[in-house]
């Protein structure tokens, strides 16, 4: 385990979908108790810290992120002694836990919204969320225009304890999450004890969930498109919550924190400032075409970013709420990567090319500068499940659009482990929370794990070669394919140096050890620089780089 308290600068981090990830009480949904018996997969697989998603009690509305209690673990996932187990055998193991923190919503589930819902208006506990009259003469139409995220109107009428019709209160997602009023004393206290509870159990940080929207705009001025108002601008109070949380977490020393915000880079860039948080999700992989100029330009504007406030990049290519990338890729331009696609359009495809990109993908973000996040799953090379039979899909997107949008259930199947049939090792009980398909049977850990040409056996190879290299990771991009040029050639080239080398240089001028990472956008064959291919996609035939792959190589024989 790296001692520096910066570990996070360069850290790779496996997101865990607790429910998905492995049962060991026979109900069909994962939890707590099976991460910790996979550690040893983990540890073996070569990554160096492990995100939760949120495994606390929730009303289920919204895979955990509608949370009814920030401090205790939902009893279908485990106890909080199981928790203090795997953080334990983590750290035994050379592993941290990085855990889920979801500060914008609640569950309607949660004591503080049912004491908002039953003290009156104006009171410091209504005050907690985000209550408005309605308008129209009897308050019956909703404050505002403002549109949910999960389609429909973002408000909710509450009736009042008395049984009269009442006040509208805000919620950014479902009717089931309402949003704190971050501006209550109340809520910050409560955060910041939710901060410090987390902390002195041991974990070593946090993902902050839809970071940047927690300041809406009270006056809830109607808006053209009906999105809503959240001031997001260098002097916004959101900032104070996060300088807050930093003095907060600076009191434990190594411990980090990652943004997810969907905002542009230089927006995000400004939580990254110093005293506010460590890290931030860049999804422009999870976003980018399988185009060479857009790919390019998302590595530039990406590192530009985050360089301008000495905060590292990050780089995602798979996560809970955006299709598998295998299937993603699989058309013949790859999607243009909406935020949560339907995974019917993610089917169409060819599934080779799908996962020759997905890998290709995945060597660039393991080996650019920064931190790399992998999605359980991603490492076998699993596709996205489209064929979900209704009736067990649970995403509100599905069910808030009367199913006209599949949502992000067929990323969050349960992971194939052993076996030759469902639930492949993953359960004992017959039916899991998500079906599997049979197909996988060919993609579970055991079986890529005994086979050298695996999707596994790769994503181990990839990462013991992080590891290892200078250059990967912690190292420099000195050069990069311009837009225009990768727009051409349809090849991106990301020239890396480690420190030490810069620090170094050699007579000539050039300095040594430059290794290029090499992605090929196009249909053609291309030319592979000069010098030693210490990583590839696929088998290489002579120096050429074929369609849909990628390769590292070492400039300078070693
Ligand atoms: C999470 C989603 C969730 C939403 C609302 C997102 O950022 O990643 O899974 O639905 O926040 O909490």
């Amino acid at each position: 385990m790296s001692t520096s308290p910066e570990w996070w600068r360069s850290a790779v981090v496996y997101q865990v979908y607790p429910r998905s990830f492995q049962d060991t009480t026979g109900n069909g949904v994962g939890d707590i108790p099976g991460v910790t018996a996979r550690l040893p997969y983990l540890s073996d697989l070569g990554v160096d810290a492990l995100w939760l998603t949120p495994f606390y009690p929730s009303g289920g509305a919204d895979g955990g992120y509608d949370v009814a209690d920030y401090c205790q673990v939902d009893s279908q996932l485990g106890t909080l002694s199981d928790f203090d187990n795997l953080v334990a055998a983590a750290h035994a193991t050379g592993l941290r836990i990085i855990v889920d923190l979801v500060p914008n919503h609640s569950s309607h589930l949660h004591s503080l919204f049912q004491s908002a819902l039953g003290a009156p208006p104006g009171s410091p506990e209504r005050d907690a969320y985000l209550f408005a009259d309605g308008t129209g003469t009897d308050g019956s139409n909703p404050p505002n225009n403002w549109r949910s995220v999960f389609g429909g109107s973002s408000w909710t009428r509450v009736t009042e304890p008395d049984g009269s019709p009442g006040q509208w209160y805000y919620h950014l997602f479902a009717p089931e999450q309402p949003d704190f009023n971050w501006e209550s004393p109340l809520v910050q206290r409560y955060f910041e004890d939710v901060l410090r509870f987390w902390l002195s159990r041991g974990v070593d940080g946090f993902r902050i969930d839809v970071s940047d929207a927690l300041i809406k705009d009270t006056a809830w001025p109607d808006t053209a498109d009906g999105n809503p108002l959240i001031p997001k601008d260098s002097a916004s109070p959101v900032h104070d919550i996060y300088r807050r949380f930093r003095q907060i977490m600076d009191e434990y020393p190594g411990t980090t924190s990652v943004l997810e915000t969907g905002a542009d880079e230089d927006t995000v860039a400004l939580f990254l400032r110093p005293g506010e948080m460590h890290q931030a999700f860049n999804f422009r992989f999870l976003k980018c075409p399988w185009d060479a100029s857009a790919l390019a330009s998302a590595i530039a504007e990406s590192l530009g970013a985050t360089s301008a406030v000495g905060a590292p990049a990050t780089w995602v290519v798979e996560n809970h709420d955006t299709a598998r990338a295998a299937s993603r890729y699989a058309g013949e331009g790859g999607l243009a990567g909406s935020y949560v696609p339907s995974s019917t359009t993610a089917a169409q495809g060819a599934p080779d090319r799908g996962l020759a990109r997905a890998k290709s993908l995945a060597v660039l973000a393991l080996s650019l500068p920064g931190s790399a996040y992998l999605y359980a799953g991603q490492e076998l090379g699993l596709p996205e499940v489209t064929d979900l039979p209704d009736e067990t899909r649970t995403d509100p997107v599905f069910l808030r659009s009367g199913g006209a949008i599949l949502g992000r259930d067929g990323c969050r199947v349960p992971l194939p482990w052993e076996g030759a049939a469902p639930p492949f090792g993953f359960s004992n009980a017959p039916q899991t929370w998500l079906p599997q398909p049979p197909g996988w049977a060919s993609l579970t850990a055991q079986k890529q794990g005994e086979d050298e040409a695996s999707t596994l056996s790769f994503f181990r190879r990839l990462l013991r070669l992080r590891r290892s290299h200078p250059a990967l990771g912690t190292g420099r991009l000195v050069a990069l394919t311009d837009p225009a040029s990768a727009a051409e050639s349809h090849v991106v080239v990301a020239t890396l140096e480690s420190e030490a080398a810069l620090a170094l240089g050699d007579a000539s001028g050039r300095a040594a050890g430059r290794t290029q990472v090499v992605v090929n956008l196009g249909q053609c064959p291309a030319p592979l620089p000069q010098g030693r291919v210490v990583l590839a996609t696929t088998e290489l035939e002579g120096a050429q780089l074929p369609a849909d792959c990628a390769a590292i190589v070492n400039l300078y024989a070693d």
